[in-house]
């Protein structure tokens, strides 16, 4: 048993089984013993992010950024939140960027690294020194209590937040809750913990099948309710994979989407070590969608991270993948790089990314040319 099992073995020992949501948040943020909570040193061996695969995501991102600063009336501070924003990494080549290329946005800037994890937080911190001392850039645990007019955005943030997992056991539909046997953590199906669990399968239309799994992510739509009443004016990009609700509950996914992840291997043996794997379940576009609606967000669009990086890249054809001084063998590694976040086969078609706004009138942004649908 890892320390953290031990926890929560004890847990369960003393109050009965767990909802799913609240085991997934014990792996994941338990302060000392959750995956995110530790240092990053054994992280590339699990996964790894498109914001690791090059800057040029981060250079295509603040493309985009600084036209919806501009869209909203190029005002002289724009909160630029980033939500899990991990130790950093994207932050600096946002900044970065903007501080070369777009200087006008760059004054305007004020980034908010919004990270659950202390050791992330500290380690963005280092990394953006030289942005926070001109006061552009601050690490946060919470989102800011007000966005006047911002830009609000994830990667891969959504898909690792708790779910509830379900069921339909003789026409009802039950909670898998997280039991243990002769020391063992095993599945036990109860009554739903919370009438929302109902809630979120009816406002989308969803009928599970006989025997089919799923999860219900409450906490992604808590988090966009809260973003959306946060937000005054402005935009929230979410990118992550994950599917619309038809396709994400329809019965290609009848075990639902929750994988385990350690060593670049999946599992769905989502007990084996608590606290030292990654878990996540595929993000439900739709639900982000409607609990938004209902916080005042509109959608702008849906499409995919080929559509959305091949339309912003496009303008000046992938200028923005190099730096100055490379030799064509760094060129070469650049092109092949920027193929891993675009191709289908690769992160392109995987990914998708949501647009929402707020209190903004103007038309299409060039992020959405492409192919753009609806969660
Ligand atoms: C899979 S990592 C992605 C990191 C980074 N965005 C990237 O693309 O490399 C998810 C991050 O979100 C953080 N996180 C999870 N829930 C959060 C929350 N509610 N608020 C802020 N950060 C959160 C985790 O601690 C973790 O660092």
């Amino acid at each position: 048993m890892t320390p953290l099992a031990e926890l929560l073995a004890d847990r369960i020992r003393r109050f009965g089984p767990l909802t799913f949501a609240d085991y997934m948040r014990e792996c994941l943020y338990h302060p000392v013993q959750g995956y995110y909570s530790k240092a990053e040193s054994k992280r590339f061996a699990d996964y790894y992010t498109s914001v690791d695969v090059h800057p040029v995501f981060g250079r295509l991102l603040a493309r985009q950024f600084v036209e919806m600063w501009e869209n909203l009336g190029r005002p002289a501070e724009l909160m630029l939140v980033e939500a899990g924003a991990g130790v950093g990494r994207c932050a600096v080549h946002v900044l970065d960027f903007c501080e070369a290329q777009l200087p006008a946005f760059y004054d305007a800037l004020r980034y908010v690294a919004v990270e659950r994890s202390a050791s992330r937080r500290e380690q963005a911190t280092i990394r953006s020194e030289r942005h926070a001392a001109t006061g552009r850039f601050a690490a946060s645990a919470e989102i800011p209590a007000r966005i006047p007019v911002g830009c609000f955005f994830s990667n891969e943030l959504v898909d690792a937040l708790p779910v509830h997992r379900v069921t339909v056991d003789g026409s009802a539909l039950k909670e898998i809750l997280v039991a243990l046997r002769e020391e063992n953590f095993v599945d036990v199906l109860a009554p739903l913990s919370t009438c929302a669990i109902s809630e979120y399968f009816a406002v989308q239309g969803i009928a599970l099948g006989e025997g089919q799994h799923a999860e219900a992510g409450l906490e992604a739509c808590d988090w966009i309710s809260e973003i959306g009443r946060r937000l005054e004016r402005g935009y929230v990009l979410t990118i992550d994979y994950g599917h619309p609700a038809a396709d994400l509950f329809d019965d290609h996914h009848m075990r639902g989407t929750l994988l385990a992840y350690q060593n670049h291997r999946a599992s769905e043996d989502f007990y084996a070590a608590p606290g030292e794997q990654d878990l996540t379940a595929h993000v439900n576009f739709t639900a982000l969608e409607a609990w938004g609606k209902r916080a005042g967000l509109e959608t702008a669009g849906f499409t995919s991270q080929t559509a959305f990086l091949l339309a912003l890249g496009q303008e000046n054809e992938f200028a923005d993948l190099y730096d100055a001084g490379q030799t064509e063998a760094d060129r070469t590694r650049a092109r092949l790089q920027l193929k891993t976040l675009i191709h289908p086969e690769g992160m392109g078609e995987r990914f998708q990314v949501l647009i929402q706004q707020k209190g903004v009138t103007v038309p299409q942004l060039t992020g959405l040319a492409g192919i753009s649908r609806r969660a």
